[in-house]
Order: structure tokens, then sequence, then C-alpha cells
């Protein structure tokens, strides 16, 4: 595990750098993508790279990690439209190439089947990225006394609904049950970078990378994975 610590305000032109790499290696990488305030950063530079012509996604495909169960697609909070905004309208990634479990899906079990099929079918994610929770979860692969390998449906841990609220009206808006990738199809990753920032998740960071490897901390699993990239700020790294 190859662990960076970076200035906040540098953070993202090592996302670009970490980006480039890739694409550099392989032009038609499958890209693993993450939602949440941490990978703006990163898209921000994407966006400037590709604005400038030192960047190109058009060979690349995209997965994304989870999307919220029952929210519309159109709806402000959903993963699908974070993306278009972020990230996904400002580049040339093809929109055909690019997936996001459905979380409108009538049968969302029938989802999470036809989203592991497809990735497979694909190969596989090449370059994963991954935010953390608060309480260690990544995607939504919430702790418990058990992780799922494929793509399922999971009821949000209280903590993780509280935390995203400040993104809703209240608390009573924040979606109760979520479609995620699971634990194996990220571990199955080529190569995974996993970024945090800010002092509040210092020590969810410092028990994930040095602690025990445990379902009820499921970021912790990354300690198995032969190529992981970690990128903090110092703050998030302050507990290290
Ligand atoms: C969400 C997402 C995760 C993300 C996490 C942290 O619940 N499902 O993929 O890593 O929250 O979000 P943030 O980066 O805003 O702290």
């Amino acid at each position: 595990m190859e662990i960076l610590v970076a200035q906040t305000a540098a953070i993202g032109q090592l996302g670009g750098e970490l980006i480039a790499r890739q694409l550099r290696s392989k032009p038609d990488s499958i890209l693993g993508l993450a939602t949440g305030s941490t990978p703006i950063p990163f898209y921000k530079e994407w966006i400037s790279l590709v604005g400038r012509g030192e960047l190109s996604f058009a060979r690349a495909r995209s997965f994304n990690l989870d999307e919220y169960a029952g929210l519309p697609r159109a709806h402000s909070q959903s993963y699908w439209t974070f993306m278009q905004e972020n990230l996904l309208r400002h580049i040339d990634l093809r929109v055909s190439a690019t997936e996001i479990p459905n979380g409108e899906a009538a049968d969302l079990q029938a989802e999470c089947v036809r989203y592991d099929r497809t990735l497979e079918s694909a190969g596989g994610i090449d370059w994963q990225l991954l935010g953390i929770g608060h309480n260690g979860h990544i995607g939504f692969n919430e702790p418990g006394p058990s992780l799922t390998a494929g793509t399922h449906v999971v009821e949000l841990a209280e903590e993780t609904r509280q935390a995203n609220s400040r993104f809703f009206d209240s608390l009573d808006d924040v979606p109760r049950q979520a479609i995620t990738v699971g634990m194996g199809t990220i571990l199955k990753a080529r190569e995974i970078v996993l970024v945090a920032q800010g002092e509040g998740k210092a020590e969810i960071v410092a028990q994930a990378l040095t602690g025990p490897v445990m379902t009820e901390l499921p970021a912790s699993f990354l300690q198995l994975h032969a190529k992981v990239t970690v990128v903090l700020d110092e703050a998030a790294a302050s507990k290290l």
C-alpha cells in the first residue's frame, strides 16, 4: 500500500497525475468511479485536463459504485445527477460507456444481477476510485457481521443517512436503501485509489489502514489488496 500525503489544495493535481498514468498505460481502461464530496477535486482536475487536451477518456468505460434506491434518476441528489454535473457532462467519456446502478428499477435484485453481468463482460475494473464513509464504508458496503461479494441492495446505516442528510431537505428525505457493488468487485479491481480529506476522517482512516481487518470496518479489507494507493490530505493523515 502506498500512502501519499498532500496539502488539501494539491489533492486534485495528484488525482490528475494518477488518472493520466492509468489512461496512458491503458486508454481503454475500465474505471470504477465514486461519488461524495471527496472525489470532487479529482473530477475538477480531470475536467480541466480534458479541456486543455491533455487527457482523454474517449476509449475508457466507467462503472459507478452505487446509487440510492427509489430516488428518481433526475433527482438533484441521485448519484446519476451527481456524476453528470461533476464529471460526465464535461469530459469525453461516451454516454454509452458509462454505467451507474439503476436505483429506479422495479426489480432491484434483477438490476444487481444485470450490473454484475455487464461489469464482468467488460472484464472487471482496472482502476477503482474510492472515498470512505465516517463509519468505514466503501461504496455503500456498510459495517456489519458479514460483507457481500457482488452487487446488492443494502439498508443504509443510520450514521450514513445522517451524514448524507446534509444534501437533502431533511433526514426523512434520505433514502433507506441503495444498490452498491460488493466487496468482491471492489477487491478484484486491478488497482485501487482511496482518497480521504479532513480531520473528520483521520480516525477511521487510521483504523482502516492499520487496525485489524474486519467486516465491522469494510475499508480495512483494502489492506489485503496488492495495489492500493491512498491519497490523504494532512488532516486525514494526522492519526496515522
Ligand atoms: C457516500 C458514498 C461513498 C462515499 C462516502 C463518503 O455515502 N456512497 O461512496 O465514499 O459517502 O462521502 P464524502 O466523500 O462526502 O465524505
